[in-house]
């Protein structure tokens, strides 16, 4: 498959992406539902997919897609027809072609996220200098925070906290600083739904059933889906940790909020 998706083609044209579809429908942690609607003629301008996707026709469907490099293939989806995408295509955009509206549900799942060998193309020059170029602050957002300054955030297990740093709502990958005050834990042997890192910044922490004890200075990393715990703080423990994912197959037991299981 040919590597060139054409981000840097987009970019010599000045050609911002939009959204792939017109509205969303619904969404959850695992879908997301786009109506698209396109009058007679009307077109859904360039954009690129993020996910693998199933396009359901509700009516018309006589379509004219345009790659950005120029290609056009014509669709014919009536109603009730589906065409599920399971691999990355090219900037493109989509036409209606016939005197009929077109209607579809677009479903994204987004349990597999794309991205493109050529997107690096896609941003701005890096600034040389004091100027910043037009673009280039849109491209890159800083965060800074200076988490002595946040107050700690108590959670639904009593006596455990977090100062929240960064989530990614899409992945449900999260970094936070976790306090469990002396003699708290987690209470259930566990697993997660995603690799989980902690990092130690102080305190004592211990895993019951195999003895593994977390010290300042210690790194320890749970891959998804393995058990561990129950757990108990024999200090007041601080950890800074890490999720690249969601933090639970299900909502587990100890929290009474949903919110905190993410
Ligand atoms: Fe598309
Ligand atoms: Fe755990």
């Amino acid at each position: 498959m040919s590597q060139d998706f054409g981000f840097a083609l987009a970019k010599r044209r000045g050609i911002t992406l939009g959204d792939i579809g017109h509205r969303i429908v619904e969404e959850n942690d695992q879908t997301r539902v786009w109506e698209v609607r396109l009058e007679p003629g009307e077109m859904l301008d360039f954009h690129i997919h993020r996910h693998p996707y199933l396009v359901i026709s509700l009516g018309g469907g006589d379509n004219e897609i345009e790659t950005i490099f120029g290609d056009r293939i014509a669709t014919s989806e009536p109603l009730g027809h589906t065409v599920a995408i399971q691999e990355k295509r090219a900037i493109h955009r989509l036409t209606n072609t016939s005197d009929t509206l077109y209607l579809s549900r677009l479903v994204e799942f987004k349990s597999v996220r794309w991205v493109y060998p050529d997107e690096g193309e896609f941003l701005p020059e890096t600034p040389v200098g004091g100027t910043v170029p037009e673009g280039f602050a849109a491209a890159f957002k800083e965060i800074l925070i200076n988490a002595a300054d946040e107050p700690w955030s108590p959670k639904s297990l009593a006596g455990l906290s977090q100062k929240m740093l960064w989530r990614n709502e899409e992945s449900g990958a999260s970094i936070a600083l976790i306090k469990f005050e002396k003699g708290v834990g987690i209470p259930n042997a566990h697993a997660h739904a995603s690799n989980q890192f902690m990092y130690c910044l102080s305190g004592q922490y211990r895993y019951i059933p195999t003895g593994t004890t977390l010290v300042a200075g210690s790194f320890y990393c749970n891959p998804v889906g393995s058990v561990h715990g129950p757990t108990v703080a024999d200090e007041t423990t601080v950890f800074l940790e890490i999720y690249d994912g969601p933090h639970y197959p299900v909502q587990p037991p100890w929290y009474t909020d949903a919110s905190d299981a993410q």
